[in-house]
């Protein structure tokens, strides 16, 4: 391995900032390389990597071996510069699907990363890699942006009943023929939509027995009891591109643990979300009159205590904002002592909460996002 930083950031792929993607040998051959410098990864041989170039001048393409597969989803972890999750990137359980080639099996490999991953709460890290896309860029794909998400539901006077981040693809759902349960609430999970290249979507059942739910009491009142909150155990993203060696892959739903400010400071608190600081104050018996009597930060401390509380209480993992940020920080002190640089989005890696006192406040980040990645793709909708 280099010690050099300098030759070590060269031969790393960078995907930030290029207008066209590399040629696929090119790709392949970088990723293969940064393989034999990783302690732990499986190391190709000379043999393997005249057989990929081989193949790709052939066919246009190459499969991933397993090892290769597995090391690559976890490089691509470690890469992903919004993660305050990285430290952990070494345990990632790899499901397997790229032979999954029917809807159906699409849908049953996504309940089966449910019951995998949630693990009666405790959760294990997992990713589920789908077939890859043909060299037009078009595969498999899972329309959701999470595997358990709570529909949205619009009403003539465009206020929603629900999570309106949800409320396009919700009204998505009911054009495809959903039928919602008769009594609607702001919970009901939605169900999961798969395509296939050049195939219409198809929509399957709300996945509820498979998602895991945790109501949200605070700890020492009674106070939000009547609010009936709840959230979902396991956040999988579901609408992300996953790309290893030029290899890319539209559909490879991947989880871990929730970090409570998600549901707490972003998920209830949000104005163009849930909403619920001002129920929330009103049941605490703040003084909402003037913003200057804080009643939107307590508010907002006891709901991710709530969150917090309710989580552990049930023995679902999830874990707060100061040990997610002193974990992160042990993540790049791990990497550094490798000699490899860790990139970073500050305003994604800075919990939504008490921000000045996360231990990477004070620190500085390069944004530049580099192969194998997790990326955002273009909405099929
Ligand atoms: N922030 C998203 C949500 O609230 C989940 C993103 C992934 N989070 C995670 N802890 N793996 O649902």
């Amino acid at each position: 391995m280099s010690s050099c930083p300098f030759l070590a950031m060269q031969d790393r792929l960078r995907l930030t900032g290029r207008p066209k993607p590399l040629p696929l040998a090119q790709s392949a051959k970088t990723f293969l390389q940064l393989l034999q410098k990783e302690k732990g990864a499986p190391h190709p041989t000379p043999q393997r990597l005249r057989k990929v170039s081989g193949k790709i001048k052939k066919t246009g393409t190459y499969s991933l071996t397993l090892p290769e597969l597995r090391y690559g989803c976890r490089l691509a972890w470690r890469n992903s510069v919004r993660c305050i999750g990285r430290f952990f990137w070494t345990k990632l359980d790899v499901l397997d699907a790229r032979r999954a080639t029917t809807e159906e099996g699409i849908y049953e490999a996504c309940l089966h990363h449910l019951r995998h991953a949630t693990h009666q709460g405790a959760i294990r890290s997992t990713v589920t890699v789908f077939a890859p896309a043909d060299s037009k860029g078009h595969g498999p794909r899972i329309w959701n942006y999470q595997l358990s998400r709570y529909a949205g539901y619009r009403n003539r006077k465009k206020q929603v009943l629900g999570d309106p981040a949800e409320a396009d693809f919700t009204d998505l759902c009911l054009h495809l023929g959903w039928r919602p349960p008769k009594k609607r609430t702001a919970f009901d999970l939605l169900p999961i939509v798969i395509s296939l290249p050049g195939k219409k979507p198809r929509l399957f059942p709300p996945p509820k027995k498979e998602t895991l739910e945790v109501s949200i009491r605070h700890p020492d009142s009674s106070c939000l009891d009547s609010l009936h909150l709840r959230w979902v155990a396991l956040p999988v993203v579901s609408n992300m591109r996953l790309e290893i060696g030029g290899i890319s892959f539209p559909a490879a739903p991947f989880s871990g643990w929730y970090m409570e400010t998600e549901i707490g400071a972003r998920n209830f608190a949000d104005e163009n979300r849930y909403n619920l600081l001002p129920e929330v104050a009103r049941r605490l018996r703040l003084d909402t009159s003037r913003t200057s009597t804080l009643w939107k930060d307590r508010a907002l401390v006891e709901l991710n205590r709530a969150v917090l509380d309710s989580f552990t209480k049930v023995g679902v993992r999830m874990i707060d904002h100061h040990s997610a940020s002193a974990s992160h920080l042990r993540f790049e002190n791990e990497e550094s002592k490798k000699g490899r640089q860790v990139n970073g989005r500050w305003d994604w890696l800075i919990p939504p909460l008490s921000g000045s006192l996360s231990r990477l406040w004070n620190r500085t980040y390069d944004p530049t996002e580099y192969s194998p990645n997790f990326l955002p793709q273009k909405r099929p909708y």
